[in-house]
Parts: C-alpha cells; sequence; structure tokens
C-alpha cells in the first residue's frame, strides 16, 4: 500500500504542517489543531466551533471561510443489543459474500471495497432498524449504497457540480427513493420518531466509512500477517494508521484562541485523527516506528487507544462506534485465519475521506496451509 507518509494532496499537506500550536495552513486560515488538547478543544465546545453548513467537499484545503449550521441532529449512540444484531448480520452476510465470490468468480481475487458492500451495509441497516423484516431491510440497504455511490462524485468534484447537473440529479434521485423507502419503513415501527433524513444519514455515515476502514485492514493485514494478535489490536492500529474520516472540519463562530492562534470567527478549524495518531506522546513504540503498522505495539498498554480520536469527541461524536469496532474485529479474525496476498498495489483515495483503492487480494484458510 502507498505510504501514507509519501502521500501529497490535501494528506500530505496536513502531515507535513507545523507541529507546534495550531497550524494555518494558509493565509488567513484554514487552521488545524495538532494536538490532542486543541482537538478536544475543537470538537467539545460546539457553541464555539459548529458543524459547517457546506462541508468543504472539494479537497481543498484553501478555503478559510466557512457558515455554521447550528442545530444539527445529535445522534443516540447505538445501544448494546442492536450492536449484537448488527454484528450476527455482518458475520451471516460475511459468510455469504464469500460463498457468492467462490460461486460465481473463483478464480478472480477478492474486490475488499466490493466484497465488504453489502455485509456492511445490511449490518448497520440491522443495527439501526432492528425491528424491519430481512426483506425489507436488504431493500433499504441496496437504497443506501445507492445513495453513497451517487454521492461520491459530488463530494470528489473539485468544483461544486450546478444544480442540475447529471451528478447531482443522480444523488437527488437516490435520495428522494431511500427517502421514499425509509418512509414507508419507518410507517410500520410503532413509537419510531427519527425521520427519514435522520435515519438516511445515520445509514450513509454508518456503511461508507466502515467499509472504507475494513478494507484498509485487509489491505493492512495482507501486507502484514498478525495471525497470532488480539484481532482488537489490529483493528485500532488500521483505525490509527489510515482513520476514513481523516480530515473532520468546524467552523468558529466568534474569535477565538487555539494552541496560541488567534482565529477569527467564521473560520473553518480542522482536526486530523490521522495526524493525532502520529503523535508519539499518544502512541506506544519508538517515535521513528510510529508510521509503521505494528498492532503489536498495543500489547504493552501504556497508552490507551482510541486517543487519536479515529470516532471523534463530543456530542458529534460517532454514533456507531461500538458496531464499527465490532465488525472490524470480526473482519480481523476472520483475517488472522487467512493467508492474504494483495493482487496489485494499492493507493490511496483522498477524494471522499480516505480508501484504498484498488483493494483486491486473494485469501486461503491458514488451516488449509498448514501442514
Ligand atoms: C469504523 C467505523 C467508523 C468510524 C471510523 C467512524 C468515524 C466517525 C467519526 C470520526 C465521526 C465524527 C465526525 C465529525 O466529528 O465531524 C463520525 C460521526 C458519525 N458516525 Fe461514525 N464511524 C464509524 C462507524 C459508524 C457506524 C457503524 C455508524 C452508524 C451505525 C456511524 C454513524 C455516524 C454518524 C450518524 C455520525 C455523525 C454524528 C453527528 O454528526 O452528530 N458511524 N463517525
Amino acid at each position: 500500500m502507498d505510504s501514507v507518509e509519501s502521500a501529497g494532496g490535501q494528506l500530505g499537506a496536513v502531515l507535513s504542517a507545523p507541529r507546534d500550536g495550531a497550524a494555518a495552513l494558509g493565509p488567513g486560515g484554514p487552521w488545524l489543531a495538532t494536538s490532542q488538547a486543541q482537538a478536544r478543544q475543537v470538537l467539545t465546545d460546539p457553541a464555539t466551533f459548529d458543524f459547517p453548513g457546506n462541508v468543504n467537499r472539494t479537497g481543498d484545503l484553501s478555503g478559510s471561510r466557512g457558515e455554521t449550521r447550528s442545530g444539527h441532529t445529535v445522534f443516540d449512540p447505538v445501544p448494546p443489543d442492536q450492536v449484537a444484531r448488527g454484528v450476527a448480520v455482518f458475520d451471516a452476510e460475511w459468510a455469504a459474500a464469500l460463498r457468492e465470490h467462490a460461486r460465481s468468480a473463483r478464480d478472480e481475487p477478492y474486490d475488499a471495497m466490493s466484497l465488504l458492500r453489502r455485509p456492511v451495509a445490511r449490518s448497520t441497516t440491522a443495527a439501526v432498524l432492528p425491528a424491519l423484516d430481512d426483506a425489507r431491510r436488504d431493500m433499504v440497504a441496496d437504497h443506501v449504497l445507492a445513495w453513497i455511490d451517487a454521492l461520491g462524485p459530488v463530494i470528489a468534484a473539485h468544483r461544486r457540480p450546478r444544480r442540475w447537473s447529471r451528478v447531482r440529479r443522480a444523488e437527488h434521485d437516490t435520495r428522494v427513493a431511500l427517502e421514499g423507502v425509509l418512509d414507508d419503513a419507518l410507517a410500520c415501527l410503532p413509537g419510531e420518531d427519527r425521520t427519514s433524513q435522520q435515519v438516511a444519514t445515520m445509514l450513509a455515515a454508518g456503511i461508507q466509512v466502515p467499509i472504507a476502514a475494513g478494507s484498509f485492514l485487509l489491505a493492512w493485514l495482507a501486507q502484514h500477517p498478525a495471525p497470532a494478535t488480539d484481532p482488537l489490536h489490529v483493528v485500532w492500529e488500521t483505525l490509527r494508521l489510515t482513520p476514513p474520516t481523516w480530515l473532520t472540519a468546524r467552523v468558529t463562530t466568534k474569535p477565538v484562541e487555539l494552541g496560541g492562534a488567534s482565529i477569527p470567527a467564521g473560520r473553518v478549524v480542522f482536526v486530523s485523527p490521522l495526524l493525532l495518531g502520529r503523535l508519539a506522546e499518544l502512541v506506544p513504540g519508538a517515535p521513528d516506528t510510529l508510521a509503521d503498522f505494528d498492532p503489536e505495539r498495543w500489547e504493552d498498554g501504556t497508552r490507551r487507544p482510541g486517543a487519536w480520536l479515529p470516532f471523534g469527541a463530543g456530542p458529534h461524536a460517532c454514533p456507531g462506534r461500538s458496531l464499527g469496532l465490532a465488525v472490524l474485529v470480526r473482519l480481523a479474525s476472520w483475517g488472522a485465519d487467512h493467508e492474504m496476498t494483495l493482487s496489485e498495489d494499492v493507493r490511496i483515495d483522498q477524494s471522499r475521506g480516505i480508501y484504498p483503492v484498488p483493494c483486491r487480494f486473494t485469501a486461503t484458510a491458514r488451516s488449509e496451509t498448514s501442514p
């Protein structure tokens, strides 16, 4: 896989920013939090650092002014019984996806991003809407995937696509179709008080990101087999080196001091779990090994995994943290039981969070290869 350290684009700009205070990435901003304390200040004080009204979807770090969108929904964490349901569905659907591959494409390598789509989509949908029957769950999951696919080109576009452009129409049509299916589904669920827009947002966030995280995990394991390592350590190490939500933005509502910098109102401030995950004070191991994939570093117990905030913090922290972690642990356990080989070099795409592409690999069960 590409070294994240050598990646150009916005990733390179963030990793090479000076770290002696909040860093201005251009004249007059945007700013970047470069310590955990700064990141916490930004993420836990929504009255000063509000959600952006128009998230910077262009990959362009030059914009320093932003609008806020106070009143953004706060999502409740997915409760433990619903997490358990999501994990059970993931297990069943992952096994089904592997069987289907064996049936229809046995001689082809697996493609991680494709292979994970249905298992993750159905698992997250089952956890977020546990009362749905399987047929409706699968229909909702397919509609979320269609919306995510249509959103991709809108987010990745360098210039905001015009309202009636083909990509905006496709995004609009798939979103309306999803909300229609959700309206019908929610109407059958007694006591349900979430709107179809809220549920659609939850599902999209809870499907797109774990697919990318799971693909990174498989790519790392293919390059650095860790059959005897605690799968949870493999998960944390993946989320440390390649957190899919590697950059998140807020907009200042008033003038504020952050890490020695005076930031005016209405300016964009970034928090990067990917940058924080490379700070020696947050990660065990020698400073010159921080860019290496080494899940066993978490065995020494001297640092708390997750201190680099791969699930965010504060009122907008990830409500699907437990589900995301649990599904990735299942995947890491599968990875530990298989010998995987990448079929070609993997690049890190930065157009929409980060994800590995192409991420194709072959896998053989270790029990088949052991004497
Ligand atoms: C490995 C898996 C996951 C990772 C790494 C992850 C990461 C994140 C991060 C960093 C944020 C905060 C973004 C910010 O502060 O701007 C976030 C927010 C969010 N996540 Fe996750 N997430 C994962 C899985 C999930 C799952 C499974 C769900 C749903 C079941 C979910 C639903 C959401 C939602 C709805 C938000 C927005 C919260 C808000 O704006 O208040 N995520 N996630």
